[in-house]
């Protein structure tokens, strides 16, 4: 018995030894945890219970029958993150850069299928070089069955990747099919192909960041939601992240104590909205003074920063949040802040997350370049993804909401269930100057006349209360009491039920 023992402590001491000191160090030396290290910070204290960790691959060519790793470069098992049940997996770049084999396919497969069977969020932590080479198709084989099992559970469980090394091929479409990709700063980068390939195929020389690096793809690419400056605090976000989210899609979302009374208003939103419409103001403060302690996780803030959107809590529920913001292009819908907010809104109501949407919108972006980027079909994604969601729609026009970004924001006519105004909304087909110039080109020659009838339409449009009369507006508010109406809002709205018909699948415009 005390030899099986011994031998149950040698193997577990050099499955823990990973690839060896030496490549230990030097993923050190580089800033990075190992495998291990990352799972022990992203779970609760000792709540880690390992898998497969003896696994070894079964390849021959190349020499490999002679080169194993027990655990075969990835750590798998689940753990909980304050109190919760989460599935993880973290490669392990000391053994064959983290590459995919059959068995660490299998191992991960097992991960998966186990945590979409108990309907718990999965953690994947990314540090690879992609397919391992010396397998050849049986490590693609490998790639289909985890893209598969992505798909499987998209919509179903949470599925968060975390990029925090190189990460190629294979590496990349997996996170890819996930919700939310996390990357670390100078230390993590996705490509298809790396610079090399890049070189040969184009003859471009670019350098592994400016590849593939969170400083691409938080802010171009939009491939990545976000990024830390290194692994420890990435884990310790992805950690505040999770506590947002519902296990699956059937749980409803979690409920946190709170301290911020819901009934909590705030006097200094009067004077948010400048006097001038054409001046702008910050859409986080009226964030962050409306949900609960001011507590927001922001996605993709880098990017098409014209709409911001992530996730807060309104009486200790979460809530996702969609707003224009006035201070970047005016708040002006385009094809990349239509795709971004889009995805969130589709993420939100397949996870039956309430949206609140705040609106101050002058339209869509006009232009040659938006126009052939194809602004119809990206614009179309977020009015189809309102249109469809089923949860409760929350939405708050603070000032512009012209043209057709006044129906795609969660308006009454496409789904919104409250709908509210501040005295401040400017509800019209356009702004008066651009109208004035439309509907009386023939007294574009007489400045006075124009005056008088910019001055008329200002007076008969650019206000809630045409769109109140009509019901389009439930209620026009005060700015201070935004946070208790949402909360009220929210609350009534806790046991919606809308119903879709039947069908496959819709075909949302790509
Ligand atoms: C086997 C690999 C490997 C791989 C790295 N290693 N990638 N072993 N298969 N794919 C091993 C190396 O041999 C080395 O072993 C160790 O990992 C560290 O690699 P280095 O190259 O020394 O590290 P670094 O300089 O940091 O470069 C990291 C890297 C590079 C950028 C990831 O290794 C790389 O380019 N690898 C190949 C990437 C790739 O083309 N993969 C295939 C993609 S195709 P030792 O023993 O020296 O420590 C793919 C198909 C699926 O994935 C597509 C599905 C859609």
């Amino acid at each position: 018995m005390r030899t099986v023992v011994e031998q149950l402590e040698s193997r577990r001491a050099s499955a823990h030894a990973g690839g060896g000191e030496k490549r230990v160090a030097a993923q050190h030396a580089r800033g990075k945890l190992t495998a291990r290290e990352r799972i022990d910070l992203l779970l609760d204290r000792g709540s880690f219970e390992e898998f497969g960790m003896f696994v070894e691959h079964r390849s021959t060519d190349f020499g490999m029958a002679d080169t194993k790793f027990p655990g075969d470069g990835v750590v798998t098992g689940w753990g909980t993150i304050n109190g919760r049940t989460v599935f993880v997996f973290s490669k392990d770049f000391t053994v064959f850069g983290g590459s995919l084999s059959e068995t660490h396919a299998a191992k991960i497969n097992k991960v998966q299928d186990m945590a979409l069977r108990m309907r718990a969020p999965i953690i994947g932590l990314f540090d690879a070089g992609g397919a391992r080479i010396q397998e050849g198709v049986a490590a693609l084989g490998g790639y289909g069955e985890v893209f598969r099992r992505n798909v499987v559970a998209s919509g179903v469980i949470p599925q968060i990747s975390v990029i925090m090394g190189p990460c190629a091929g294979g590496d990349v479409y997996s996170p890819a099919m996930t919700d939310f990709i996390f990357m670390v700063r100078d230390t993590s980068y996705m490509f298809v192909t790396g610079p090399d390939v890049v070189k040969t195929v184009t003859n471009e020389t670019v350098t592994a960041e400016q590849l593939g690096g969170a400083s691409i793809h938080t802010t171009r690419s939009s491939v990545s939601d976000g990024a830390w400056d290194n692994d420890v605090e990435a884990l310790l976000q992805v950690r505040r992240f999770l506590d947002f989210l519902p296990a699956n899609n059937r749980d409803g979302v979690p409920e946190v104590a709170t301290f911020d009374d819901p009934e909590r208003e705030d006097a200094s939103l009067e004077t948010l909205v400048p006097e001038n419409p054409n001046k702008p103001y910050d859409v986080h403060e009226l964030i962050a003074k409306t949900v609960d302690e001011g507590d927001f996780f922001e996605i993709q803030a880098k990017f098409a920063a014209n709409v911001v959107i992530g996730f807060a809590r309104v009486e200790g529920r979460t809530v996702g949040i969609v707003a224009n913001q006035p201070l970047v292009l005016a708040g002006v819908l385009d094809s990349d802040a239509s795709r971004k907010a889009a995805r969130f809104v589709r993420f939100c109501d397949a996870f039956e997350i309430p949206i609140v949407t705040f609106v101050d919108v002058p339209g869509f972006l006009p232009g040659t370049a938006q126009e052939y980027g194809g602004l119809i079909k990206h614009g179309a994604k977020l009015l189809f993804a309102y249109a469809q969601a089923t949860v409760p729609l929350v939405t708050i026009i603070t000032r512009k909401a012209f043209g057709g970004a006044y129906d795609v924001m969660a308006s009454k006519h496409i789904g919104g269930d409250v709908n509210y105004a501040w005295p401040t909304a400017q509800i019209a087909v356009m702004g008066a100057k651009g109208a004035v110039e439309i509907i009386f080109r023939a007294d574009l020659g007489d400045a006075d006349k124009i005056a008088a009838r910019t001055a008329e339409y200002e007076e008969r449009f650019l206000s809630p209360f045409v769109a109140a009369e009509r019901g389009y507006i439930d209620e026009v508010i005060s700015p201070r009491s935004t946070r208790p109406r949402i909360a009220r809002a929210l609350a009534m709205l806790r046991h919606k039920k809308a119903e879709i018909p039947a069908k496959k699948h819709d075909n949302i415009p790509l």
